[in-house]
């Protein structure tokens, strides 16, 4: 059975599943380290959700972020990832469907994210989870 909790505390194991997990996200960006990871912990408002398959390692992840702005308050999610062996499980899945859960607890309006085109599974997962496409320009300013 797939599980999804909230990391609570900083170890090794998370350190070494967002090394295994994060180069297959991206190619550019360095796995977080142990502080930054506690920094995760400890932003109010930031869930990182974890997922296994009954007691075994993490297999997946997905940070959600709720915060109030002056029209309501909002959630995005980000960096949602799966291990390549346990894709097409329905892990993906059980990740979003939580971070729905969270956000629909803290009262917020709507859920929010980007994904590539190319991203086919990511794009047909949300698709099923009622995500819909927003009319929108998405801009980016690198720093
Ligand atoms: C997108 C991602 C998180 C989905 O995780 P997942 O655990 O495979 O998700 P699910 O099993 O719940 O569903 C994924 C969909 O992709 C299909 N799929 C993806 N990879 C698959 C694989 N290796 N084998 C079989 N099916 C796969 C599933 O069948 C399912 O589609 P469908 O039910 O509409 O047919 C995962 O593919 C991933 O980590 N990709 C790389 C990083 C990425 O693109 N992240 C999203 C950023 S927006």
């Amino acid at each position: 059975m797939i599980t999804v909790a909230e990391a609570t505390s900083v170890d090794d194991e998370l350190v070494d599943a967002f090394a295994r997990l994060v180069p297959q996200l991206s190619g550019s960006s360095p796995p977080p380290g142990p502080a930054q990871l506690a920094q995760m912990l400890d932003a109010p408002g930031t869930h990182l959700l974890l997922a296994r398959e009954d007691d075994g390692p993490i297999i997946g992840a997905l940070t959600l972020v709720v915060f109030r702005i002056p029209t309501g308050v909002r959630a995005w999610i980000e960096d949602v990832v799966v291990d390549e062996p346990a894709r097409g499980r329905g892990v993906g899945e059980a990740l979003t469907c939580r971070a729905l859960e969270i956000s629909t607890e803290a009262g917020a309006r709507t859920v929010d994210l980007t994904s590539r085109p190319t991203r086919a599974a990511a794009n047909r997962l949300y698709q099923r989870l009622g995500f819909e496409p927003r009319e929108t320009n998405v801009w980016r300013r690198t720093i």
